[in-house]
């Protein structure tokens, strides 16, 4: 008998079999239809065809070989702290790094760190254990939310320092579903960018999934790194709209000198909205969800935004949010 498909999963490109094999291989682990806004911190986004949460390693690479023999697109999730999922939701697989913790190991050389964490360890855990020790270098990422893959992914940082000064290597599951490990050296990185290797972004299977980080840390002082992470958390506090739904920082700063918060404070813009999506009051440079805006409203509001400060200033944001998904309002 043809199974009924409820509402959310109406346009899902899976089929009976393909929901069939996820289901026997991942049982709770595996999810039709799910809605996104319940994974995303700007708590938007329509449904997933299937989210999915590997527990080891061996069922992440069976996941991605199993795609690729199907045809089936995936798409690899963090946090879901710094994107906008369209309304229309996701196509194919949405793999979330959530359940991938484990390893959490160091070892220690002299004045020397070595950290090795999974993808699915969240950023402010390494933190707090690089408090706890004393080990310096990773304070730059306090009150940075996520997971780590996302945070090596997008290269995540704060003032001038990012995951890139503290990266060693990484591990990744290509889109054939093997191991690789890449040195540092091997990774471009650029202001909240990372590029792959040129033979991996010229492969035309499915994009490589950073799955293990080794980072470097040194010894430092434990009282002296517990100040400096309470005053940037008091800062933080202080300036960003904590505690609302949002993506933080939409847009990318130009430039050090013309920061996107103050570029769109000076054009007029704070408290500015289209439905629920508002330009915050409190920083401008971050878009807030009020309640029940929709990726299409903070698409509108990202043109006006961009449009005004092209207006005024003669120069074009870039957003700094993932933005995913297609949306007819885009
Ligand atoms: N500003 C305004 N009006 C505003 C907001 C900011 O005039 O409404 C001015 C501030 O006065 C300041 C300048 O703009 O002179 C920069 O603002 P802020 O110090 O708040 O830093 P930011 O450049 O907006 C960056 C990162 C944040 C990170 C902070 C602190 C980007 C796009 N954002 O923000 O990262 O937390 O520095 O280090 O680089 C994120 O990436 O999601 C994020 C939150």
């Amino acid at each position: 008998m043809a199974k009924k498909r409820d509402q959310a999963r109406i346009g899902s490109i899976l089929d009976d079999d393909a929901e069939q094999w996820l289901q026997a291989e991942f049982k709770d682990a595996v999810r039709f239809g799910e809605p996104m806004s319940a994974h995303t911190s700007f708590h938007i986004g329509g449904p997933a065809d299937a989210w999915v949460e590997p527990e080891s390693l061996d069922q992440l690479k069976g996941l991605v070989r199993w795609s690729r023999k199907k045809e089936i697109a995936y798409m690899v999730v963090g946090g879901g702290t710094n994107m906008l999922v369209a309304d229309e939701g996701l196509r194919g697989l949405v793999i979330s790094m959530n359940r991938l913790t484990e390893p959490l190991e160091w070892a220690q050389d002299q004045d020397r760190l070595r950290l090795t964490a999974a993808a699915g360890v969240p950023t402010r855990r390494l933190c707090a254990l690089a408090l706890r020790h004393g080990w310096r270098g990773m304070n730059f990422a306090v009150g940075i939310p996520g997971l780590l893959g996302g945070a090596v992914c997008m290269n995540a940082g704060t003032g001038g320092r990012q995951m890139a000064d503290v990266l060693d290597a990484v591990l990744v599951v290509t889109g054939r579903g093997r191991e690789r490990r890449l040195e540092r050296h091997a990774l471009g990185f650029d202001y909240r960018r990372m590029t792959w290797p040129r033979d991996m972004i010229a492969d035309t299977a499915g994009a490589p999934i950073v799955v293990r980080a080794d980072i470097e840390l040194a010894m430092g002082q434990g009282h002296r790194l517990r100040n400096q992470a309470r005053e940037m958390l008091r800062t933080r506090a202080r300036t960003q709209p904590i505690g609302d739904r949002c993506a933080g920082s939409f847009f990318k700063n130009p430039s050090r000198e013309t920061p996107a918060g103050r570029l769109i404070d000076e054009a007029g813009l704070k408290g500015a909205s289209v439905g629920d999506a508002q330009v915050s009051p409190h920083h401008a440079n971050f878009i807030i969800n009020r309640g029940r805006a929709t990726a299409a409203d903070v698409l509108r509001l990202k043109a006006l935004v961009e449009e005004t400060v092209w207006n005024r200033f003669g120069i074009r944001l870039e957003p700094e949010v993932r933005i995913v998904g297609q949306s007819q309002d885009a």
